[in-house]
């Protein structure tokens, strides 16, 4: 229940925006997130409809995450078998490492229908008002970006988390009251790349919290070889590898290489994807053989060139590189972390001697 003056008036528009339903909804399916500018993350529409067909559908098809899929396999059977909805879950981590998979196939495994939304495209309290009012018993609301919520919209969740209460407010002023409607049994699943930014009060309010971390080598080649099958391509053992070392530990990267490589193929008219189609795939896209792109070696290159190998400040390079600082610390810098390549000081970011010898520079003499 909002308790707030301020709140109270924004309540009041919930009641108005009831009557803009279908047309508010059409837009909550179809707002497009701004998206990291790097090669590998737009996709065309027909890679879309390809993301689509190799998104695994059942648990078996899904590899890697094994504690996670463990872990939400005996949330959903313990529902099942109780006959309710399954607790509220977050899933986090990096882009493109199956979060939006995982809910579909919660969704799946309950037998739900599940209605997606993304946090910036809930604008209004009214907004998810509406989403909230129109939910079916059962149902799965899958929140992407879920940081990207406003506080307002985040004070009508609570009650509807915790007790499935829908409050509104009628009228204005000191004539204004309050109603609660039920909503529904449903399961909120809401996915983030920044769970830092997430409120503690509606972080606090699901019932598991799920970190995706980045996949291991064999995991996406074992990917990439299931990729392979379902688009009916041949894929040396050399050539996979290749490719999933490439992928930066990522399904979705690691599909984009694979559609990329096939396109070469096609063009190229070769029969299958051998290594060295698959290295001159790499080479056109500019990606090197650990999956770093041009940005990712313009980070290393400017700590080094320009700052000595670091220690520098984070905000610092973003200058250097005309980049933003959120996108150099939650895009680029997670992956050259875990390569090992940078490391993070109190006094800024600190380039290690590997990533010296990757980009072929001489490492300087280092007191850390
Ligand atoms: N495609 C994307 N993610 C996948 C996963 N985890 N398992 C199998 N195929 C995938």
């Amino acid at each position: 229940m909002p308790g707030s003056e301020n709140s109270t008036a924004a309540w009041q528009q919930i009641i108005k925006v009831e009557f803009l339903l279908p047309g508010m909804q059409e837009k909550t399916m179809n707002n497009k997130e701004k998206e990291p500018k790097t090669i590998l993350k737009n996709g065309t529409e027909e890679d879309q409809t390809i993301d689509t067909i190799l998104r695994p559908t059942s648990w078996d098809d899904y590899i890697g995450q094994k504690n996670i899929k463990r872990n939400l396999k005996i949330i959903i059977d313990a529902a099942i078998s109780r006959g309710e909805v399954s607790d509220h879950l977050l899933f986090y981590g990096q882009a493109g490492l199956g979060k939006t998979t995982l809910a579909k196939l919660v969704a799946k495994e309950m037998r739900s229908s599940m209605k997606i939304t993304s946090g910036p495209a809930i604008e209004k309290m009214g907004d998810l008002a509406a989403i909230l009012s129109n939910l079916e018993s059962g149902d799965i609301l899958f929140i992407d970006e879920a940081h990207r919520l406003n506080r307002m919209v985040e004070e009508v969740l609570y009650p509807a988390m915790e007790s499935r209460k829908l409050h509104i407010i009628i009228g204005k002023g000191a004539g204004a009251r309050t109603i609660s409607l039920d909503i529904p049994p449903f399961t909120l699943v809401a996915a983030t790349t920044r769970a830092d930014l997430l409120s503690e009060p509606l972080r606090s309010r699901f019932g598991a919290t799920f970190r995706l971390d980045y996949y291991n080598e064999s995991d996406i080649e074992a990917i990439i070889k299931r990729s392979a099958s379902i688009l009916g391509i041949e894929a040396s053992p050399e050539a996979v590898k290749v490719l999933a070392k490439a992928s930066r530990f990522t399904p979705r990267v690691a599909n984009r290489l694979l559609k990329r490589t096939r396109d070469y193929m096609e063009v190229y008219k070769e029969p299958k994807v051998s290594e060295k189609i698959a290295l001159k795939t790499l080479e056109i896209l500019e990606i090197d053989a650990i999956g770093l792109e041009a940005h990712d070696r313009l980070i290393l290159s400017t700590i080094i060139d320009k700052f000595g190998g670091g220690p520098v400040g984070v905000n610092t390079i973003a200058a250097s590189i005309n980049e933003d600082r959120g996108i150099v610390e939650n895009v680029y810098e997670p992956y050259l972390l875990r390569l090992g390549l940078i490391r993070r000081t109190t006094g800024g970011r600190l380039v290690e001697p590997l990533a010296y010898t990757h980009l072929g520079k001489k490492p300087k003499d280092r007191l850390l």
